[in-house]
């Protein structure tokens, strides 16, 4: 029999002996995250089993542009420009130009640089200026930027997907307190008016998988939009 499931402890254990063996991140990856942390960032980018994830879903469908909404220090933009073919483009979306500067100097010591570009403002607009400019036909969009505003960022990236495109949107679970309908988290109500708006889309196939490890209990909800 395997042990109950417990803690916090456990699944960041897990998650280590996963790293060594399993995913695999590199120097540059964990210098990515050092030098985030040495700008006194905050420590929430995705985790490396999660990162890989994203690498590999990227890879599953032949991802040739990618959209990211959130890029902190760009540790989940380099697991993404890593899964590109070479004429691949991935295009990261940031507000704050200190964090963009720290990604920058992160994608071009990963050697990542000429397939990524981070661009600062707040994601509302720099989304509304790509759909108004005709920039799209990404295959794939991560958001992971605030969370009161993933229905919008969900919406407005739908516009610049190619048809039969991949949605991934990070932390929609949020230790349970998705389930908190009272409206007093806005981060919570965002997930939750998201999910309300993935009700009404018939040509929207999404679905939630629940995830433990470093990063706590959390989750990601997938989606594929039209085709
Ligand atoms: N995807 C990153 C983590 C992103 S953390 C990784 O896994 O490595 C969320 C980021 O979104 C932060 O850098 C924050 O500054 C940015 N952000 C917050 N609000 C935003 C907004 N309105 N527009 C664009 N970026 C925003
Ligand atoms: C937070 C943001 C994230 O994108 C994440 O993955 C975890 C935590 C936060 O703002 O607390
Ligand atoms: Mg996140």
């Amino acid at each position: 029999m395997s042990p109950e499931p417990k803690s916090q402890e456990q699944w960041s254990a897990v998650d280590e002996y996963v790293n060594g063996l399993v995913v695999r991140p590199d120097a540059a990856l964990d210098q990515a995250l050092a030098s985030t942390a040495a700008a006194g960032m905050p420590a929430i980018a995705v985790s490396a089993a999660q990162g890989k994830l994203l690498h590999l879903y990227a890879r599953m469908i032949g991802a040739r542009r990618i959209l990211e909404v959130g890029t902190l220090g760009g540790y989940s933009t380099i697991w993404m420009a890593r899964a590109l073919p070479a004429d691949g483009r991935i295009i990261s979306l940031e507000i704050d130009p200190r964090h963009a500067e720290v990604a920058r100097t992160n994608l071009s010591r990963a050697g990542v640089d000429h397939l990524a570009e981070v661009r600062i403002g707040p994601a509302l607009e720099s989304l509304t200026k790509m759909a108004a400019e005709g920039e799209g036909r990404f295959d794939l969009v991560f958001i992971d930027a605030d969370k009161a505003n993933i229905p919008e960022y969900f919406t407005l990236s739908s516009k610049l997907l190619r048809p039969g495109g991949v949605i991934i949107v990070d932390n929609v679970v949020r230790n349970g307190g998705v389930l908190d309908g009272s409206g007093k988290d806005p981060n919570v109500a965002g997930v939750r008016r998201f999910n309300d708006l993935l009700a009404t889309l018939p040509d929207v196939s999404a679905t939630t998988v629940q995830t433990v490890g470093s990063k706590g209990y959390d989750g990601f909800t997938l989606a594929i939009v039209g085709g």
